[in-house]
């Protein structure tokens, strides 16, 4: 299994703490945001890891984060010239991923979970994690059946569909990248990882699990308090 931290991106939301540096450089209590998605991975036994970065940070990134070697693991870098989307990250990662499974997580996601059973256990098809939210039309959104199995997924719904947000940690096998080349930009104009799990959907292929623990997409000033907040009292 091969990992993906998916860092780029504008950070507006977050102006002006985003005015000179990358949001996912930014402190979320005692250590800058994107150490907690890379201890996601690493928990789950993840080594071998791609990071990809926006052209004005990346001198930041690899000073922050260097080889990997104190990680104990191997980091490679790439960069993505403009923020086209999620599903990007899989063009991006073509030759990194190869034949391999990958994990991607997204810079910004902070998870309590530990997922390392269900990545350690992880064959083929897709594996993505949902929680209940409050506001579950600023996400991807996934109706279940009756027996909790995936029927419909749809990116940032204008009608209500259901109160699961799909959180940004994605498993996949390699047929990803094929997949992402298929996906055609949306209209706001980006390549959207909906469009991926709805690829491995329609094949019968793609799992839905619920994170149990807390999830922030720190994103918002609200939520990178409430994640600053919720690490304060963990540790
Ligand atoms: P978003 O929060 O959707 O976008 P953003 O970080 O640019 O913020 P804003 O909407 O406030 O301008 O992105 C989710 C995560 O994915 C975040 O960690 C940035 C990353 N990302 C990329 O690396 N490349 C992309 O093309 C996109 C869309 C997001």
């Amino acid at each position: 299994m091969k990992g993906i931290i998916l860092s780029g991106g504008h950070g507006t939301r977050l102006l002006p703490l985003t005015k000179v540096t990358s949001k996912q450089l930014l402190p979320v209590y005692n250590k800058p945001m994107i150490f907690y998605p890379l201890e996601t991975l690493l928990k789950a036994g993840i080594k071998d890891i791609l990071i990809i970065v926006a052209p004005e940070h990346s001198d930041d990134y690899l000073k922050l984060l260097g080889s990997g070697k104190q990680f104990g693991a191997k980091f490679t870098y790439e960069i993505q010239d403009k923020p086209e989307g999620l599903a990007q990250a899989f063009m991006i990662g073509e030759n990194f991923i190869g034949k391999n499974n990958v994990c991607m997580v997204l810079g910004d996601n902070i998870f309590e979970d530990d997922f390392s059973k269900t990545i350690k256990n992880f064959k083929s098809g897709g594996q993505v994690f949902a929680k209940k939210v409050k506001d579950p039309e600023r996400f991807g959104v996934v109706k279940f059946n009756n027996k909790m199995e995936a029927v419909r997924i749809e990116e940032k719904p204008k009608k209500y569909l259901s109160d699961y947000a799909i959180t940004g940690l994605y498993v996949y096998d390699h047929r990803v990248c094929e997949a992402a080349k298929q996906a055609r930009p949306s209209a706001r104009g980006e390549l959207e990882i909906t469009e991926l799990h709805n690829w491995y959907l329609k094949r019968g292929e793609l799992k839905v699990d619920i994170v149990k623990g807390a999830w922030f997409d720190a994103g918002t000033f609200e939520s990178l308090f409430s994640a600053s907040e919720m690490i304060r009292k963990k540790i």
